[in-house]
């Protein structure tokens, strides 16, 4: 050991501290190790359906020999989107197709949170607050949704249509705030259009996804600040004698 770990493992035991912490633990809206429950156990069995049978001959085919597990993610989705979620059940079915040890597919499936590992509502609302959306109005959004729903983070509706997540950057910060649901992104949200969206999904509807500013993508919202002239051609600003 260290003279200077040493010491401060012999300081920490005179002054009869366990450990050092300095800052609060971190949480999250599920949890990361498995519990049996009633819709989740081990005499629940799972079988991929005759279909995702082929694509998943289909998907393994895109793999060289020896490096099958690299279809894991895309047959734990085929899981997800058969089930509706991902089970205990399913994830030692992956891991049988790809010959691997249960833990390999545990550690993939509780790092993503794109798997989620608990009955979820028909629709699962996931929301973005990480900064760039946080500065955009997120926290209104979320308050809207909340309120809407009914539902805190990590909650499903009791009529199974709802599941509201809380997640980390999704990747569309320029059209912040933004939420996904399901596979779709709804983008450049007002307090308005999130209760719009929300009622449309509530009448069976299918809310138009993208973004709700008149903005085609991520283009600026008013004319272009930047690269507005003609591009200058090839050897501009060199040196004459070179
Ligand atoms: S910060 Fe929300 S999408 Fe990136």
């Amino acid at each position: 050991m260290l003279p200077s770990l040493r010491f401060l493992g012999n300081g920490m035991r005179s002054l009869g501290l366990r450990s050092l912490q300095t800052s609060s633990a971190l949480r999250h809206d599920s949890l990361f190790v498995h519990r049996d429950t009633p819709e989740d156990n081990l005499d629940i069995p799972f079988e991929f359906t005759e279909d995702n049978k082929k694509r998943i001959d289909a998907i393994l085919a895109i793999y060289p020999e020896g490096h099958k597990r690299g279809a894991m993610i895309p047959i734990l989705d085929l899981a997800q989107r058969q089930h509706g979620w991902l089970p205990i059940s399913a994830m030692h079915k992956v891991a049988n197709i790809l010959n691997l040890p249960y833990m390999r597919v545990y550690e993939v499936a509780t790092f993503y949170t794109m798997f989620i590992r608990k009955p979820t509502g028909k629709f699962h609302v996931q929301i973005c607050t990480t900064t760039p959306c946080w500065l955009r109005g997120s926290d209104e959004i979320l308050d809207t949704i909340k309120k809407n729903l009914c539902l805190e983070v990590g909650e499903t509706s009791k009529d199974k249509l709802f599941t509201l997540s809380e997640v980390e950057c999704l990747g569309a910060c320029v059209n912040a705030p933004m939420v996904q649901i399901n596979d779709d992104y709804y983008e450049d949200l007002t307090v308005q259009d999130t209760e719009q969206i929300l009622k449309e999904l509530k009448a069976g509807g299918k809310p138009k996804p993208g973004p709700r500013s008149g903005r085609f993508a991520a283009e600026p919202l008013g004319n272009p600040t930047s690269l507005k002239g003609e591009p200058t051609g090839p050897g501009f600003g060199v040196r004459a004698d070179l």
